[in-house]
């Protein structure tokens, strides 16, 4: 059972954890495995090879088919071979030079969206601002018409309960009828883009003899759930930071470049990504512990991000952190491909909205978060724009 407070504050939870051990070996949230607090351990972790990336789902399980079969061919739970061979593909696809190519367009997008709310008192900063732009970015990247991504929220958000650790029998039926629905949309709109190719990321893996018909689809339905579920989060969660930081606000607003140093103080503090998973495919010895063949490694970022031994006085928002060597977006072989897309997203985002909303503020002071582990995700952000 977890307590309502974890959900609000998870951080005194992490501490606790930590202070027992930086790899504490246990049950917790009805996963028994390492789970991993502390930055050094979680580090040296992602970087070593021999700790695999796996699908959430046990092999075993006959249910859930095409679910399993979608998530294997994803490159987020492929090791080895085939993963560097997918990376290299979809790699050449995300470089820093292709998310700065996109700038116009996501500051274009931002502040449409905001000129939809100019007459407007109160917004939710959620739902009318960083999912519409973050939606609108992935779906004109991969090439999705822009009317036809609505449809999108509901099948992403099933998706992310099922390789969330809240996951239940319901949520994973939801996220396998969404995977029936997004596989038959993309392979739709892959035959319209081989027989009528544009200037899009679906037209161009088309082209690729390299990937395999399930490998394009997998990295379709990936990059539609890292684009929807991830840097809403990373715009909302910085949002509501500063606004919780009002003299860290007022630094910011004196000093508009610091935007770099503080969204990548907000995605330490308050880590999108909180928990991701691997598995010993060896006896492996961390820090004098020895994880023993095939148990399961839990590694909670967000811990790792407030470790007082790496971040000092780690639960202050600092804007102005530096060194910030965060955890955010993993580290080795499996690092974020979107990184530099969401950071320069955020780095818009926010800005845009401070501007066009100086005495923006909360609307509630009682907010909520969805209820899901290994995600930092507010449900809703209610402000006052005016
Ligand atoms: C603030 C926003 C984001 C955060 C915090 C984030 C976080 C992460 C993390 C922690 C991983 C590594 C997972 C692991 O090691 O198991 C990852 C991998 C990945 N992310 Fe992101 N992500 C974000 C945005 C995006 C965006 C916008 C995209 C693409 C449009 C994206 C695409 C990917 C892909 C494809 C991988 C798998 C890489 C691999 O397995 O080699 N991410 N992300």
């Amino acid at each position: 059972m977890i307590e309502s407070d974890f959900w609000r504050d998870p951080y005194p939870f992490y501490d606790q954890m930590r202070s027992v051990h930086p790899l504490y070996k246990g049950t917790l949230f009805k996963h028994p495995g390492w789970y991993v607090t502390g930055y050094e351990e979680a580090a040296a972790i992602l970087k070593d090879a021999r700790f695999q990336s796996r699908i959430p789902l046990p092999e075993t399980s006959r249910k859930y088919e095409q679910l399993k079969h979608v998530q294997h061919d994803m490159l987020l739970f492929k090791n080895r071979e085939d993963h560097r061979r997918l990376r290299s593909l979809v790699g050449k696809e995300f470089t820093p030079k292709m998310a700065e190519s996109f700038r116009p367009f996501i500051k274009d997008a931002a502040e449409e969206l905001l000129d939809q709310l100019e007459s407007r008192q109160t917004a939710d900063i959620v739902s009318e601002f960083a999912f519409p732009l973050a939606s609108l970015i992935i779906a004109n990247i991969l090439g999705v018409p822009k009317e036809e991504r609505h449809q999108f929220r509901e099948w992403t958000a099933s998706l992310i309960k099922t390789i969330d650790f809240t996951r239940s029998r319901q949520a994973l039926a939801k996220g396998n009828a969404a995977v029936i629905k997004l596989t038959a949309y993309f392979k739709d709109l892959i035959q319209k883009r081989k027989t009528d190719p544009r200037e899009d990321l679906i037209s161009r893996f088309a082209s690729l003899e390299q990937l395999t018909e399930e490998e394009f689809l997998a990295a379709c339905i990936l990059l539609v759930i890292a684009g929807h579920e991830t840097t809403v989060n990373l715009i909302s969660n910085g949002l509501f930071c500063l606004m919780n930081h009002p003299a860290q606000l007022a630094v910011l607003k004196d000093n508009p470049p610091l935007i770099e140093s503080a969204v990548e103080e907000c995605l330490r503090y308050e880590s999108p990504t909180q928990l991701t998973a691997r598995m010993a495919s060896e006896d492996c010895e961390i820090n004098g512990n020895m994880i023993k063949k095939g148990e399961q490694v839990y590694i909670l970022l967000g811990a790792a991000n407030r470790d007082p031994n790496i971040f000092p006085h780690p639960h202050i928002l600092d804007i102005k952190r530096n060194p910030n060597p965060h955890l955010a977006f993993g580290s080795g072989s499996h690092f974020c491909l979107g990184s530099s897309l969401a950071r320069l997203e955020a780095q818009i985002a926010i800005p845009v909205l401070l501007e066009r909303a100086p005495k923006l503020r909360l609307a509630s002071s009682d907010i909520q978060y969805r209820k899901l582990i290994g995600f930092r995700s507010l449900a809703e952000l209610p402000v006052v724009l005016n």
